[in-house]
């Protein structure tokens, strides 16, 4: 090789080596911009829920258990980091939602999401996560769709796959009950995944939904369903499935029993709100529905969560305070397993979680990024809801 060919090699290689030098330093500035990667403080986690507005006790819950699970998770910390949550309420809105997870990533600088409830909610969220590349996991959306949305999506609890088989052969085979009508809540993606879910479920065992669609429903906020009811009662089923929000369940409730229609309602996670027998009465009594958590569950580790949650906030915890509680837990547990703090790594992780024994059951984030547990049937009552079933995925 000549001195001049020589000299020529010599400054390729170097070029090369000072563009795939910049290429990375820009890589590292584009991940470092979103969030640190090493010589964290503090490890950052975004908490998008309804603290307000119609489902607000599905947001106050939930950060109630988030900040049980971290009082005892902070004393060592993760990695030796502590956890900080930065809570940013979405008023229960769609809208609200894809902002407050666009100011968690631009802002706040979050390692990771948690959030949100509501399904519509969620699925206005995640994409935003999704094109950013920050991992959110949902403890509590369960509408199919929502972690379809991409790899850095995924929940902790079941899906509405499971829940509205369970209240189906809850309905046919324990009830006996062989004529329905499904109540759909219009403005939500829960309410009309489950129904649909539901009713196949139903039919396909030999029962009739005598409804239609688009003829039985309510949106949130509607506060007088009494013609609607009428409707229904014209039908004369001898099961109503309502897989609505607390708010509008109770009043809804409440107004059937009052123009004498006594025929069980049956519903999903969403009845499950201490607000319920508070806005129904004793109209509640009598009513089922699907859950993730019962505070009547034997289990040691669910008392001494339960005995944790009245000392702290003076109530019994409900699905979603359990369910935020195992959340964070499942986040944690992911970020010590991660091999950085990189979004990417903790994305991983989470997607790998196996086994983890939490207090809604044992989670195992599968290849379409949902967690197979179990659920527990649950009876409405004045007194609160009443453990009737579990049952195994
Ligand atoms: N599963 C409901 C949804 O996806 C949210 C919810 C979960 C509400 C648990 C209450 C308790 O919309």
């Amino acid at each position: 090789m000549t001195n001049f060919k020589r000299g020529l090699a010599l400054a390729l290689t170097l070029t090369a080596l000072i563009f795939s030098g910049c290429n990375k330093q820009k890589e590292e500035s584009a991940t470092a911009a979103a969030a640190p990667v090493t010589n964290l403080d503090e490890i950052v986690i975004g908490a998008v829920f309804p603290m307000t507005g119609p489902i607000a006790t599905y947001g106050q819950e939930s950060v109630n258990g988030i900040n049980l699970a971290l009082k005892s998770l902070n004393e060592t910390g993760v990695k030796g980091k502590k956890i900080r949550i930065v809570v940013q309420d979405n008023k229960g809105e769609p809208v609200e939602s894809a902002n407050a997870v666009r100011k968690l990533i631009e802002v706040d600088k979050v390692q990771a999401i948690i959030g949100s409830v509501a399904s519509s909610n969620t699925l206005a969220g995640a994409p935003i996560a999704q094109q950013s590349g920050v991992p959110l996991m949902t403890p509590a959306s369960t509408n199919e769709t929502v972690t379809q949305t991409g790899d850095y999506i995924s929940r902790s609890c079941f899906t509405d796959a499971f829940q509205g088989v369970v209240m189906a052969k809850f309905a046919y085979e324990t009830l006996g009950k062989k004529k329905a009508v499904i109540i759909i809540d219009n403005s939500s993606d829960y309410s009309r995944g489950l129904a649909s879910v539901f009713r196949a479920k139903f039919t396909e065992m030999g029962g009739q939904v005598v409804s239609n669609d688009n003829d039985t429903t309510y949106t949130q906020k509607d506060t007088d369903f009494r013609s609607l009811l009428q409707k229904v009662k014209r039908a004369d089923p001898d099961v109503i499935f309502l897989p609505g929000y607390y708010t509008e369940v109770g009043l809804m409730i409440k107004q059937a029993r009052s123009m004498g229609m006594n025929m069980p309602f049956l519903g999903g996670d969403g009845w499950d709100s201490p607000k319920l027998q508070e806005l129904a009465g004793e109209a509640i009594n009598g009513n089922y529905i699907s859950s993730h958590f019962s505070s009547e569950d034997s289990d040691p580790r669910v008392q001494q969560f339960v005995s944790e949650y009245e000392k702290a906030y003076g109530q019994k915890p409900g699905a979603m305070a359990a369910l935020g509680y195992d959340g964070i837990l499942v986040m944690a547990d992911a970020i010590m397993r991660a091999n950085s703090f990189s979004h990417a790594d903790i994305r991983d992780a989470i997607n790998s979680t196996k086994n983890y024994i939490g207090i809604t059951g044992n989670i195992t984030i599968d290849e379409n990024r949902n967690a197979k547990k179990s659920a527990v049937v649950l009876e409405t009552t004045v007194s609160g809801m009443k453990f009737k079933q579990k049952v195994n995925p």
